[in-house]
């Protein structure tokens, strides 16, 4: 099973799935990382492992259609079974999320359908939510909205800031993704026009 992953940033969602995989935890390869920053520590990761890795840089294209379309070039050249959007901070057009419909999976931050969008934690903290989280979903055309996979909670703690929740969420992100990611590599799960179903049965 061949993995695209997908970075913006730190890479530490990167560096879980690369961890499943030498421990035989997760049957799959990444075939590239791709980043659309070339200073995010992820490619320093990537390059680390040995990956192939493309940075592609979103401000040298006229717009988001040629930025995706070159994405999926790449992505397509390397081939990729599934592709795993991890801490990616752009947003994707229709015809990319078309063109990787039932394959393409994003991690986000909050136990969705709460706080779509940035600034999760900051926000689960102002409403004073005692439970917070992380959500993988598959992408469709809705921001951080297309039909769940999974989700992992933890508690809020009294004295909690940005940093300390957040650290919390990261370590369910990242036994959270692996796992997801072993399901796909399995063959287990899918996305139908009836939903996603694991194991032939609807989530
Ligand atoms: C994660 O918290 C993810 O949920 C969010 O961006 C962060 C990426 O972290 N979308 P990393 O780059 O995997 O360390």
């Amino acid at each position: 099973h061949r993995l695209a992953v997908l970075i913006s940033g730190a890479g530490t969602n990167l560096q879980a799935i690369l961890d499943h995989i030498t421990a035989g935890e997760l049957p799959a390869t990444v075939s590239l990382v791709v980043s659309n920053r070339a200073d995010a520590n992820g490619v320093a990761v990537a390059r680390q492992a040995g990956l192939p890795v493309a940075v592609i840089d979103h401000r040298e294209y006229p717009d988001r259609a040629a930025f995706d379309a070159a994405m999926i070039e790449r992505i397509d050249a390397h081939g990729a079974d599934t592709v795993a959007l991890a801490g990616f901070m752009r947003i994707l057009s229709p015809g990319f999320v078309r063109h990787y419909q039932g394959r393409l999976i994003n991690i986000h931050p909050s136990l969705l359908p709460l706080y779509p969008g940035l600034n999760t934690h900051a926000r689960a903290l102002e409403a004073g939510d005692a439970e917070h989280g992380c959500s993988l979903h598959f992408v469709t055309d809705q921001l951080d909205g297309g039909p769940l996979i999974a989700r992992a909670s933890v508690p809020v703690l009294t004295n909690d800031s940005v940093e300390t929740l957040s650290k919390r969420v990261q370590q369910q992100e990242h036994r959270l993704y692996p796992r997801v990611l072993r399901w796909r590599a399995e063959g287990r799960l899918q996305l139908t026009d009836q939903g996603v179903e694991l194991d032939g049965e609807p989530l």
